[in-house]
């Protein structure tokens, strides 16, 4: 395994739209092995595919417990309304509170491949939300007016 380096805001990988895995194979995996290991150096809930420079449609949780991969994440319904603070490893020391569904149910492939769904509320719908604007070249502080971003 190995530790990846973080992108950092401005990095136009950041602002790409990741593109969907077509097959989940062993070099996938040990992708997502290092993603795994560098989101827990660096202290992160949560880490996607472009943050380390891969276009590839893949992001990983470790949140309330659950710690998981999710390729080609699909949000498959969103209700409610929940703000909460957020934070993003690659725009370090900068937290704002983010309004988002609270409670969302996603759909994505496992690490092994098998078709996975999950229904996530509080910190953990947060979190699934973030990595999945991620992968649509979307970061939480677009979300903020320009003075807050300022
Ligand atoms: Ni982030």
């Amino acid at each position: 395994m190995a530790v990846l380096d973080i992108h950092l805001l401005g990095s136009p990988v950041l602002r790409e739209r990741a593109t969907e895995i077509a097959v989940v194979d062993d070099a996938l995996r040990a992708f997502i092995d290092d993603m795994f290991e560098t989101m827990n150096v660096a202290c992160g809930v949560g880490l996607a595919a472009n943050q380390v420079g891969s276009t590839q449609r893949v992001a990983i949780i470790d949140a309330e417990g659950q710690t998981f991969a999710m390729i080609n994440p699909r949000i498959v319904s969103a209700t409610g309304k929940e703000s909460k603070e957020e934070g993003c490893l690659s725009i370090p020391q900068q937290y704002a509170e983010v309004e988002r569904p609270a409670l969302v149910r996603v759909k994505y492939l496992d690490y092994n491949g098998n078709v996975s769904e999950l229904q996530a509320d509080g910190l953990l719908s947060h979190c699934v939300q973030h990595e999945i604007d991620h992968l649509n070249g979307v970061l939480f502080v677009d979300y903020l007016s320009s003075l807050k971003r300022n």
